[in-house]
């Protein structure tokens, strides 16, 4: 006999509430999101959940770490529907998508090349034609250039290597809207010790804190 039959939702409860298993709005994007993503249902939910908060802020969306597009679909669908309701917020994506540039083999598992079964024209057909969804093909940084003016409400970093993190925070912190989020997802996992490091250098000296998740996210929200 199970004591919370009468549950709501009883099939979330594994044991305590797992919406990250499919719950309402979310389960149907991710199963769009799941064949193009590397990224664990659990993290995907975390992204899901800060982005539907970030579309009250000021300022765009930015993704670097795309590979074949999994979490950008999630961080789309999020834009196109708070669009529909009459937000204006443009999804920034940037990735070589061509694999791993060069790494640090003092710092970084991850090796050149990695991640390079990705085509930018396969990305772009399985996330779709919108004005509001900018591919910034090439090397970050050097495809931050021109964004100067830029503001930004949620970035979701996903690059895995120290050097990529490093020129991501320092790109995107200063541009960061007040109660924004940077979103690390590679900060906990023990294939990626540069990602940790970059992340923990930068915010030595800013009064944010990164909080680790269990997921092995690190979470920043921008300080008003
Ligand atoms: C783990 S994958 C991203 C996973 C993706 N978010 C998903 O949903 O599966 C990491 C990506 O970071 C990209 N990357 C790392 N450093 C980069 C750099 N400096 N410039 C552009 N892309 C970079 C790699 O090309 C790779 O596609």
């Amino acid at each position: 006999m199970d004591p919370f039959e009468s549950l709501p939702d009883r099939e979330f409860y594994a044991p305590v509430f797992a919406p990250w298993l499919g719950w309402d709005d979310f389960g149907p994007i991710y199963r769009k999101a799941q064949p193009f993503t590397v990224v664990s249902p659990d993290r995907c939910w975390i992204l899901y959940s800060l982005a539907q908060q970030a579309m009250q802020l000021d300022g765009n969306f930015y993704e670097a770490g795309v590979y074949r597009g999994g979490t950008a679909i999630i961080l789309r669908d999020v834009i196109l529907i708070g669009n529909r309701n009459g937000a204006d917020k443009t999804l920034r994506l940037f990735d070589t998508f061509e694999g791993m540039p060069e790494t640090d083999p003092d710092r970084d598992l991850h090796k050149p090349g990695d991640f390079s079964e990705t085509f930018l024209d396969t990305v772009k057909t399985v996330l779709g034609d919108s004005d509001n969804i900018v591919f910034h093909p090439g090397l970050i940084p050097d495809t931050f250039a021109g964004l100067e003016d830029d503001r930004i409400c949620f970035a979701h970093v996903d690059v895995d290597i120290y050097r990529s993190i490093q020129d991501c925070c320092e790109f995107i912190y200063p541009r960061l809207a007040p109660s924004g989020f940077m979103i690390f997802d590679d900060y906990g996992f023990p294939t990626c010790p540069g990602a940790r490091q970059a992340v923990d250098e930068f915010f030595r000296d800013k009064p944010e804190v990164p909080l680790v998740l269990p997921t092995g996210q690190a979470l920043v929200t921008r300080c008003a």
